[in-house]
């Protein structure tokens, strides 16, 4: 692994410095990948959400329906510290059924980072769905460390509603309807002690979060691979009316893979910025 941005200090020529760049301890990683310190200070808004997805080079967020052809044992890491960084991973109902989601693991490695920021000792899985059509007697929701969070609107179905909090699972509502409202969502989580969010999509999810607003930072790992296909970009969803500004944090590479960080810079779209679909 070697970052490309900001440039290394090390101004040595090329080739006096180790091949490749040698490979990252996970506490380095971990370090680069800090969420900002102001991020969560409620004098601000008082959460910061960032996603991390992958996208092969012609723009597909995934191939034969899964996003594991487009990832490597380096986005693993870049994936594992993220999690291992968030107080909650947010993640769409599609995503959990079709990647099989289970709890995450506890890491020795984080144990004291995590304690340190007054973390549980794995993030909070919050499960983004309107129909509740999930099947909760998935470990998920039934063996996790912290209990599996289920958000949705009021309108949701009462009878999943039920069979979701009798498999161990809690249920937040953040919308009046039947949906989940995306400027809801991280207050939601932010009034429970949720502040560093990270966000693992799919892609309609993180289109209703740029929408809303709601993305602050967007780890995104260029895949070298090119599939062709139907598949969805990274975000789907209504296009914004302009495109909302990002500003390059930060690119490292390993083995052609480049994993960019990108924060907005510039205005939140509203709901009023919306195109009609
Ligand atoms: N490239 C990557 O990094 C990456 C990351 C994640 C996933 N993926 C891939 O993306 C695909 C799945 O993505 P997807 O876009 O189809 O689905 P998704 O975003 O994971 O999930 C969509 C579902 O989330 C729920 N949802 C979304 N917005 C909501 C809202 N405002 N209120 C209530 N519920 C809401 C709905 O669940 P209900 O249907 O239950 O109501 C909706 O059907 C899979 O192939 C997966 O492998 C790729």
């Amino acid at each position: 692994m070697r970052r490309l941005f900001p440039p290394p200090a090390d101004d040595r020529p090329e080739s006096s410095r180790t091949p490749g760049g040698g490979r990252w301890s996970i506490e380095a990683l971990a370090d680069a990948y800090a969420y900002p310190e102001t991020a969560t200070d409620p004098d601000g808004d008082g959460v910061w959400l960032r996603a991390n997805m992958v996208s092969s080079l012609d723009g597909a967020a995934y191939h034969d329906g899964r996003s594991q052809p487009l990832s490597s044992k380096a986005d693993m890491r870049v994936f594992g510290v993220l999690r291992g960084l968030a107080d909650a991973v947010v993640v769409g109902a599609q995503t959990v059924r079709q990647e099989g989601y289970g709890p995450p693991h506890e890491r020795e490695v984080f144990a004291r980072r995590r304690a340190e920021a007054g973390q549980g000792p794995v993030p909070v899985m919050a499960v983004v769905s309107a129909g509740l059509d999930l099947d909760f007697s998935q470990p998920l929701f039934t063996r996790p460390l912290v209990p599996t969070l289920l958000v949705t609107g009021a309108g949701a179905p009462s009878d999943r509603v039920a069979a979701a909090r009798e498999a161990g699972a809690e249920v937040v509502f953040a919308g009046e309807g039947a949906t989940v409202d995306p400027h809801r969502l991280p207050r939601a989580l932010a009034g429970r002690g949720l502040r560093r969010l990270l966000t693992e999509g799919g892609p309609r999810l993180l289109g209703q979060l740029v929408a809303g607003g709601a993305l602050d930072e967007l780890c995104l790992t260029v895949a070298p691979r090119i599939t062709s296909g139907e598949a969805s970009r990274i975000v789907n969803g209504p296009g914004t009316e302009v495109p909302v500004e990002y500003a390059l944090a930060g690119v490292l590479e390993e083995d052609g893979f480049l994993f960019t960080r990108y924060r907005r810079s510039g205005p939140a779209p509203d709901d009023g910025a919306l195109t009609p679909e």
